[in-house]
């Protein structure tokens, strides 16, 4: 399976590419730099250079608070390059698969979010990322798969910010306890897309790891693991207010995607632990 990776040096982006090649595949992952999504010639190249079986879109302004004063780039970027993409990887006969996210839902459901649940995002990041998922299933053979709350090597996410805050010592941590979602490992999270990739799925899949939890619970576990002494305060989503609205439940029901693979999502922890050695090797490494 040949793999063109847009967003290829974002969190996912690594992950998949490595897994890729663990795999054996061809893989390309292109840094914005490289190939710029809103560039319709850029993509046109690399398409053409590549002649990708499939194309995984993991190109995204992931900072949710920012997209808020950027709606215009926003929708660029999350909608309207989107369906560009997703048409231009059709017309060199290449499958889509592009990453969307548990912000498409408002939070108000009482039961894990199915793939065919109405949406109603609450952010410009959560409408942007809708308006792109349209986009790309207007194109037969695309897959857009939802996921949710990305931690891992490479890139900017709560777990690194977590540890980030026990280090300068600005302990204890506060963190909110009334938003609950899955947490995903990005390479179990690699793993997903390149077994959906390899199996041909189409239309929307949702994917997060297990057991769901609440950022309060999950900034427990994390100080646990890494220095027992730091104590977490649980706060509301009102005492620590953003600029954008997040979902209080924004829980992806994964029975689609277990079904498909006929195994159950990973639980969250078995890339949690690992992940925090990294963090901490790569700590004595700068001290040294
Ligand atoms: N992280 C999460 O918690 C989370 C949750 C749900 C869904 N997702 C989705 O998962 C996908 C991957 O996210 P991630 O966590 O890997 O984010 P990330 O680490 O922020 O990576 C996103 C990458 O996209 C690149 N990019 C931004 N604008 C681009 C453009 N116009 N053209 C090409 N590349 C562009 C960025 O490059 P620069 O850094 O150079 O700008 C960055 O390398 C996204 O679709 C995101 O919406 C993520």
């Amino acid at each position: 399976v040949r793999a063109l990776i847009f967003g290829g040096t974002g969190m996912v982006g690594r992950a998949l590419a490595a897994e890729a090649r663990r795999r054996g595949w061809p893989a390309l992952a292109l840094s914005r730099q490289q190939a710029d999504i809103t560039a319709p010639q850029e993509v046109a190249f690399w398409l053409r250079a590549f002649a990708p079986h499939v194309v995984f879109n993991c190109a995204a302004l992931t900072a949710v608070d920012r997209c808020e004063e950027q709606r215009e780039r926003a929708f660029r970027v999350h909608g309207e390059a989107v369906g560009e993409l997703a048409t231009a990887a059709a017309s060199a006969g290449a499958r889509l698969v592009h990453l969307s996210t548990d912000y498409v839902f408002d939070g108000t459901a009482s039961r894990p979010y199915r793939e065919g649940d109405s949406t109603a995002p609450l952010s410009v990041y959560g409408a942007s990322k809708l308006v792109g998922e349209q986009h790309a299933l207007e194109s037969p053979g695309s897959l857009v798969v939802r996921t949710s709350w990305v931690f891992g090597p490479g890139g900017g996410n709560f777990v690194a910010t977590m540890v980030r805050l026990m280090r300068e010592g600005r302990v204890p941590l506060r963190v909110v306890d009334d938003q609950r979602g899955g947490p995903t490992f990005a390479p179990f999270l690699a793993t997903a897309l390149c077994d959906l990739a390899r199996a041909g799925v189409t239309g929307v899949v949702h994917y997060r790891n297990r057991e769901p939890v609440t950022w309060f619970g999950l900034a427990t576990e994390i100080a646990a693991l890494w220095d027992a002494r730091v104590e977490v305060l649980p706060v509301s989503t009102a005492e620590q207010p953003r600029p954008a609205r997040r979902p209080a439940f924004s829980i992806l029901d994964v029975a689609r995607f277990e079904e498909i693979t006929r195994r159950r999502v990973e639980p969250w922890g078995w890339g949690l632990g690992p992940y925090l050695e990294s963090l901490r090797r790569a700590g004595h490494a700068e001290a040294h």
